[in-house]
């Protein structure tokens, strides 16, 4: 039995997997069973920021497996303790609660917001979102594609329409503890909030005392060009998850929260078997070291603007494409049409992207690409489009 019927017989089938099997990869690029080669544009989805098995991760997971791989949250451990250091000094000044994947990074923002709530328990999210797939963040992501079958939801959950204000007032009461928003829309299709309407609702959090939670687990990191997206806005969160690219390719997420509102959640309140691994700390100190460098973030801008531009030349000769936007190397092509074929001839020509919302390309490349991969892709796609 060859793999692709291994997988169907043993494995949930959850995925609809394309028909493709590797087994290496390095920096930019991946490899298939027969030895063809990929140009990663989706990077695992926006987990393998700084290429596949960069030798900095690698010697890190060589190093901390070596010395100490799990000891639980009942003691202290050096590599969680020093990333939370790293992660308060370039974050907000806050404290740092770990997990696993970004569910569990919200599960414990949303946790958070209740307990801080004290009775005021409801929080405004939106229309589009993607939050996660746990029955909480589920009832938090306002797409009822992915909810659907798994009713009844948690109760708690407003939603607004994106870049809309008015939206968000109108669901504003008494109960409302907290705003939970994605700077940038990635499974809604790479979608940019405005500046005004993130200043504006940092506002009606000040004035209201909410908590404004910025889920940053695909657009954080590094990748729109700035350490976190809402450096881009000049607006700062209470809370923000990130998970994804924090453990460069090993599951890591982390809650960070100002040190006033994560007090809240005291002793045996929240708490995570795995969370804060050795491991996996130890190669996002590593992440960090990489990512959080003036010339490295300047070149995911330089990049990123360069990309935009050469899509959007390509916008000018294809009808088909109805809107290039993004930010950094987060990026999008709203298309007229279904994508899937378009990613499918892609992979064919080994190009990896992905297809998000039907219509729109998106392209998560790790952030290490040069203008020449850009250059590579966008000749890719003009034959993939024709
Ligand atoms: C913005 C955002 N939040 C949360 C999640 C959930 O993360 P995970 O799949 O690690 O649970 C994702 C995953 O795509 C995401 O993009």
């Amino acid at each position: 039995m060859n793999y692709y019927d291994l997988e169907k017989k043993y494995i949930f089938q959850t995925y609809k997997r394309n028909p493709i099997l590797f087994v290496k990869g390095s920096g930019k690029y991946l490899w298939d069973d027969k030895g063809k080669r990929y140009l990663d544009f989706l990077s695992g989805i926006s987990v393998c920021s700084v290429g596949h098995c960069n030798p900095k991760i690698v010697g890190a997971i060589q190093k901390q497996s070596k010395e100490l791989i799990h000891t639980s949250n009942l003691f202290y451990t050096k590599p969680q303790i020093e990333l939370a250091k790293i992660l308060s000094g370039v974050s907000f000044g806050g404290k740092v609660f770990f997990s696993n994947s970004g569910a569990e990074a919200n599960e414990c923002a949303i946790k958070l917001a209740r307990k801080w709530g004290n009775g005021r328990s409801e929080i405004i999210s939106f229309m589009n979102s993607f939050h996660g797939r746990t029955i909480t963040t589920l009832s938090a992501t306002g797409q009822k594609k992915f909810s659907k079958g798994f009713e009844p939801l948690l109760k708690g959950f407003k939603f607004a329409n994106f870049n809309d204000i008015s939206s968000v007032k109108k669901h504003l009461n008494k109960k409302t503890c907290a705003i939970l928003i994605e700077p940038i829309q990635g499974e809604g299709g790479v979608c940019l909030a405005n500046k005004d309407f993130l200043i504006e609702i940092k506002n009606i959090c000040k004035k209201n005392n909410l908590l404004l939670i910025f889920d940053e687990i695909q657009c954080g990191l590094g990748r729109t060009g700035k350490i976190f997206a809402y450096k881009n806005y000049g607006v700062e969160p209470d809370i923000m998850t990130l998970a994804k690219s924090l453990g460069g390719g090993l599951p890591l997420a982390a809650t960070i929260a100002k040190s006033n509102v994560a007090e809240v959640l005291g002793y045996g309140t929240h708490g995570s078997t795995f969370g804060g691994n050795p491991v996996c700390c130890a190669v996002a100190v590593e992440v960090l070291k990489i990512v959080n460098n003036k010339n490295f973030l300047k070149n995911v801008e330089n990049t990123g603007k360069y990309f935009i531009e050469k899509l959007k030349e390509l916008q000018k000769s294809y009808s088909i494409i109805k809107e290039v936007r993004g930010q950094g190397l987060i990026i999008g092509i709203e298309l007229n049409t279904d994508g899937k074929e378009i990613v499918k001839k892609c992979l064919q020509k080994g190009l990896i992207i992905n297809c998000t919302q039907d219509k729109v390309l998106r392209f998560l490349p790790p952030l290490i690409i040069s203008k020449k991969d850009v250059d590579e892709v966008i000749s890719v796609l003009k034959d993939a489009l024709k």
